[in-house]
């Protein structure tokens, strides 16, 4: 595996690729490489002729400066990892590559979609969210950019964002990889308080259940319930929502909804956990 720290000798190495014709897939990341991460590297494999993985931590998208200090940064152990995932190049730009004196950041504004679910949460994270991904997009030029619905409105957002301002390349939604247990994989993950540790993998089996309510019931019952069961088992909820898997409008009348995912972030401890999950209709190709 090739490992670049700058644009210059990142593009030189995919020049040749790009003369020939050869498919450029693309894996953003901020790096605490885990299985889920992994996942979307080999999925890249197995599609595109060249791979490549960046490890950004993205200082624009921390609403809260502490978390930006505190995002763990074991680089050794992610090098191991990305590299044993299959990807043929490794992309760590320092801060001046990504944000150079006279960058300039897209203009794309998505409206309500950063408005609902994370948004009034994370007051901020979504525009740095565009604006890494549109840079790095601009930078690498992939063919393909593949995302993880496990971060369900970023991807959604970002979708948008290429359709927008017509960028040339195709995002591939990729499913969540869940431990055994059913918890979906996080970097947050390693954080949760080993007391707590048993609790985690019920975000995934209230989705579970929520699937079945929405058989049965509205969306509204279904949201007050799932709330309530994840509070009394010890978590804070911050949003139970279930949305319309394009538009990410809250559905009212389940009827009116051919694609419902159900959205979850709740505190478990002082970790904040996010999941998702598909309550009706067929999940995006991942
Ligand atoms: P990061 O949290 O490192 O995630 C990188 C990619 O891995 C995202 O597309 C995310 O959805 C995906 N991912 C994370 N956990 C996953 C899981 N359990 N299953 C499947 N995919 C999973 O998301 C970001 O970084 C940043 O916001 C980024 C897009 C890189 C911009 O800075």
């Amino acid at each position: 595996m090739h490992v670049f720290t700058t644009n210059k000798d990142m593009l030189e190495y995919l020049e040749p690729f790009r003369k020939a014709g050869s498919t450029i897939g693309f894996v953003p990341t901020m790096g605490a490489i885990h299985t889920g991460h992994q996942a979307l590297i080999k999925r890249s494999g197995n599609e595109s002729d060249v791979t490549i993985v960046s490890i950004f931590v993205n200082p624009t998208q921390f609403n809260d400066p502490k978390d930006l200090i505190k995002y763990p940064r074991p680089l050794a152990q992610d090098i191991h990892k990305i590299s044993g995932a299959g990807a043929d190049v490794l992309y760590l730009p320092r801060d001046e590559e990504v944000y150079p004196p006279d960058f300039v950041p897209v203009v794309f504004d998505p409206g309500h979609l950063q408005q609902v679910m994370e948004g009034p949460f994370r007051p901020g994270h979504f525009e740095g969210v565009i604006t890494v991904v549109h840079r790095l997009l601009d930078v690498v030029k992939p063919s393909r950019l593949y995302m993880g619905l496990k971060d369900y409105q970023q991807q959604t957002i970002i979708r948008h964002m290429i359709k927008k301002v017509q960028m040339p390349v195709e995002l591939v939604p990729c499913t969540i990889v869940r431990e055994e247990d059913g918890l979906a994989f996080s970097s947050r993950n390693v954080r949760i308080d080993p007391a707590l540790r048993s609790i985690a993998p019920s975000i995934y089996q209230t989705l579970l259940e929520a699937r079945k309510m929405l058989e049965t019931k509205e969306a509204d019952d279904v949201r007050t319930w799932g709330s309530e069961i994840l509070n009394d088992l010890g978590f804070r909820t911050e949003y139970f929502e279930l949305c319309d898997g394009i538009s990410l409008e809250p559905v009212i009348q389940k009827k009116e909804h051919d694609l419902i995912v159900g959205c979850v972030a709740a505190w478990l401890g002082d970790v904040r956990l996010i999941d998702n999950l598909v309550l009706k209709g067929h999940p995006l190709n991942a």
